[in-house]
């Protein structure tokens, strides 16, 4: 079953089209990446996707109902969670306070909202950062708070922006091997990333974008060999013949 789709899907701001009549689809369970160069609208489709502007044109469905016109606040209880690609928690906070706004999509009750935040904080391995003050984090602990505060929401669909920029080699091994632990939680994954080796190893499908179209689809084998993605985006270095 379809759990997202993505039918013509434009996104104009004044004279520039950033998402370009894009189709795209993901099943239930299934990782997706999507690459492109900068600049080539993927945090803008996600910002369509996750309601935080309505595309221009086209439409987008979750689980069957067209959600084009939604706020992300209400999508986010749907089961429609993303993360930031410029990572922005409550700085003076702690990360438990951080992850519990999250939880707060699920639950009105402070004291369930903090036992949901420290289950999740648990399952990444966080719990000892939960007193943590979140401006005190470094960079990798920065993305994994941005994780935890979208896990907590309970997503049936989580869209990553980059959040493995930044990281040591060794940090985004550890962020892939979280990233695969969610999907085996049955959260269904859309990943943007640029480190290629992460993306390839994570993803089931890739979707490419160039200038807000896409330019190609398929397993990542199959998009690291298309010559107008090395040509657009890889270079000789990424190729594969
Ligand atoms: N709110 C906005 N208003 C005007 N232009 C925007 C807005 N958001 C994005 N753009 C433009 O849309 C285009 C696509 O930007 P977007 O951020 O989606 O690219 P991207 O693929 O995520 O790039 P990167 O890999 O650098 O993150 C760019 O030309 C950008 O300047
Ligand atoms: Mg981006």
């Amino acid at each position: 079953m379809k759990i997202l789709e993505v039918t013509d899907m434009v996104m104009r701001f004044g004279g520039l089209t950033a998402v370009d009549k894009l189709n795209l689809s993901i099943d239930q369970g299934e990782i997706l990446g999507l690459i492109g160069p900068n600049g080539a609208g993927k945090s803008t489709a996600f910002n369509c996707i996750a309601g935080v502007h309505p595309p221009s044109e086209g439409l987008i469905q979750f689980n069957g109902e067209t959600i084009n016109n939604q706020k992300p606040w209400n999508l986010c209880k749907k089961g429609l969670a993303r993360t930031f690609q410029i990572v922005k928690p409550f700085a003076t906070k702690s990360v438990l306070y951080n992850v519990m706004v999250g939880a707060f999509a699920t639950t009105g009750n402070t004291s369930e909202a903090e036992e949901k935040a420290l289950n999740v904080l648990k399952t990444l391995d966080f719990e000892n950062r939960k007193d943590t003050k979140s401006s005190s984090l470094t960079i990798a602990d920065r993305k994994r708070l941005e994780i935890a505060r979208a896990i907590a929401t309970e997503p049936k669909l989580l869209l990553l922006d980059e959040v493995m920029a930044g990281l040591r080699p060794a940090e985004v091994d550890e962020m892939v091997e979280i990233i695969q632990h969610l999907r085996q939680t049955g959260i269904t994954i859309f990943v943007i990333e640029h480190i290629m080796r992460a993306i390839m190893a994570l993803s089931d499908r890739i979707v490419v974008i160039h200038f807000g179209k896409k330019i190609a689809q398929g397993t990542p084998r199959e998009v690291a060999s298309n010559e107008n993605v090395i040509k657009a985006y890889l270079g000789d270095e990424y190729g594969v013949s």
